[in-house]
């Protein structure tokens, strides 16, 4: 009898309880590449396990990041001075000393924070996730922490845990919520890490006596206290915990210990930023989107709407609608998701031009969301763009030059053309087509409730898609091909 893995597990399944006996006894491919301390799930799981934790993740396509902490009251200015650089990082940059930064938490009180209005936003917006930080750098949680009394419900006159009423808001609309947690950067609390920023000296870069301490008795009175109280406070969330910015100080033994609880939630989502060489589910390129995306790995491009993670109250560069639209497109043609980055001022208020931007972005999703959601990546790919001969990216590398004229994305059986140019004669030219692995049966424009039929027509090739006069959106008009394998 061919054992498939239902007889299998069936006959044995109280004795292969763990996957990695069942995967290996199977054949199934395990990453050995990292010998871990602990095994990760990424070790140990089987392709099939790993495809269906990651299924509603790939689905998304796309999630709001939120940033937002005591740094929101300052707002990138300190003592009548502007400080440079992304405002969550004003404690280093200013060389802030603990006590001062810390006294912040007595005068943070916002009231103006609601989570019905933020995963509202959220969801209008098309956005099928929430990250939020819920504890940044400068080690100020926002939940309700017993394992260390400075955060948002012990340490203000706010005395409310967002992180919970956000969780309600999120399971009532049907959003999934996810936690930023900074595991090795603590500016706050003795043995935390830093990272350098202007004069601060090795080896500790702190610029407060009271940072100092050792990493090892942070990480296991603090930051693994705090992340089982976020494992666990929440009801099925978190789905993702998204870590940041390791530091040389997280060995693979002090990773194994975090990877140790991580395993003990094994739907849970994370990142590449853990350290210790655990490399998680996902790349995260921060404020680019990779030339070719990363092929066979999942990864989420991660962006601010200005230049800013947490809220700076001058920094008002913010990027078009437009911009943000393609930049979504681009990312899921790519086989990306989008984490795309709102501020809340100290008042929990989200600024009007991020608003203002997401219920842009949702009313294009609204029409067009079929060529994201649920979508896989390019069947073509030179429509990304190309390799410079001459110029040199800053790593010596050939120069990535974009081309911003379509991109597309696929379904089983239908191909997405986003065309961000109107073809003047009014004919979309799709060369080599014979390379495509579907027989194309017709055609329609998304944003046309009638699904009137487009007319195609060859020559040589090219397949021609004969499109009416008018584009139906300015940013990015979709046209669906309709296939079969
Ligand atoms: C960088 C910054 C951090 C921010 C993160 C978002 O790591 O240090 O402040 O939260 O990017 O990806």
């Amino acid at each position: 009898m061919q054992l498939t893995r239902r007889t299998f597990t069936t006959g044995l399944s109280t004795l292969l309880a763990a996957p990695a006996v069942l995967a290996q006894i199977e054949g199934e491919h395990i990453d050995t590449a990292n010998r871990h301390p602990v095994p990760a799930v990424q070790d140990t799981e089987t392709t099939a396990q790993h495809e269906a934790r990651l299924a509603w993740w790939r689905e998304a396509r796309f999630g709001m990041f939120i940033h937002w902490g005591l740094y929101s009251i300052p707002a990138g200015t300190w003592n009548g001075q502007q400080i440079p650089g992304i405002g969550e990082w004003i404690m280093n940059r200013a060389s802030i000393p603990v006590a001062d930064y810390k006294a912040l938490a007595q005068q943070f009180n916002p009231t103006g924070f609601s989570a019905e209005a933020i995963v509202s936003l959220a969801k209008n917006a098309g956005m099928k996730y929430i990250v939020i930080t819920s504890k940044h750098h400068d080690g100020f949680a926002m939940f309700h922490s017993k394992a260390d009394p400075f955060n948002i419900v012990t340490a203000t006159p706010f005395k409310r845990d967002p992180l919970q009423e956000l969780a309600h808001e999120c399971r009532r609309q049907g959003i999934k919520l996810g936690f930023y947690y900074s595991q090795d950067q603590d500016w706050t609390a003795p043995g935390g890490a830093a990272y350098k920023t202007g004069d601060h000296q090795p080896p500790t870069y702190h610029w407060d006596k009271a940072q100092d301490g050792d990493f090892a008795t942070y990480l296991r009175t603090k930051a693994i206290p705090q992340m089982k109280e976020l494992l666990t406070q929440y009801g099925e969330f978190p789905a993702v915990i998204w870590f940041d910015t390791p530091t040389k100080d997280m060995t693979p033994e002090l990773a194994g210990e975090i990877v140790a609880l991580l395993n003990q939630h094994p739907r849970l989502i994370w990142n590449n930023r853990l350290g210790g060489g655990y490399k998680g589910d996902t790349e995260t390129p921060e404020q680019y989107i990779p030339a070719q995306g990363y092929p066979g790995r999942d990864w989420e491009s991660c962006m601010t709407m200005n230049d800013t993670w947490g809220y700076k109250s001058y920094d008002t560069n913010f990027k078009s609608t437009e911009t943000l639209v393609r930049n979504l497109i681009d990312i899921a043609s790519k086989g990306g998701n989008y984490l795309l980055n709102i501020g809340p001022d100290s008042h929990g208020v989200v600024p009007p031009a991020e608003v203002e931007r997401l219920q842009q972005v949702g009313q294009w999703l609204a029409v067009n969301g079929a060529a994201i959601h649920g979508t896989l990546p390019t069947l073509f790919g030179a429509e990304a763009g190309s390799f410079s001969d001459t110029e040199k990216d800053k790593n010596g590398k050939p120069k990535f030059i974009p081309e911003w004229k379509w991109r597309s994305t696929t379904t089983p059986n239908r191909i997405y053309l986003s065309l961000f140019e109107w073809p003047a004669d009014g004919v979309f030219r799709l060369p080599e087509i014979s390379r495509v692995p579907r027989t194309i049966t017709g055609a329609h424009l998304l944003a046309d409730p009638a699904r009137k039929p487009l007319k195609l027509s060859r020559t040589g090739d090219t397949l021609e898609v004969h499109l009416p006069p008018q584009a139906p959106d300015a940013i990015a008009s979709v046209v669906v091909l309709e296939t079969k394998a």
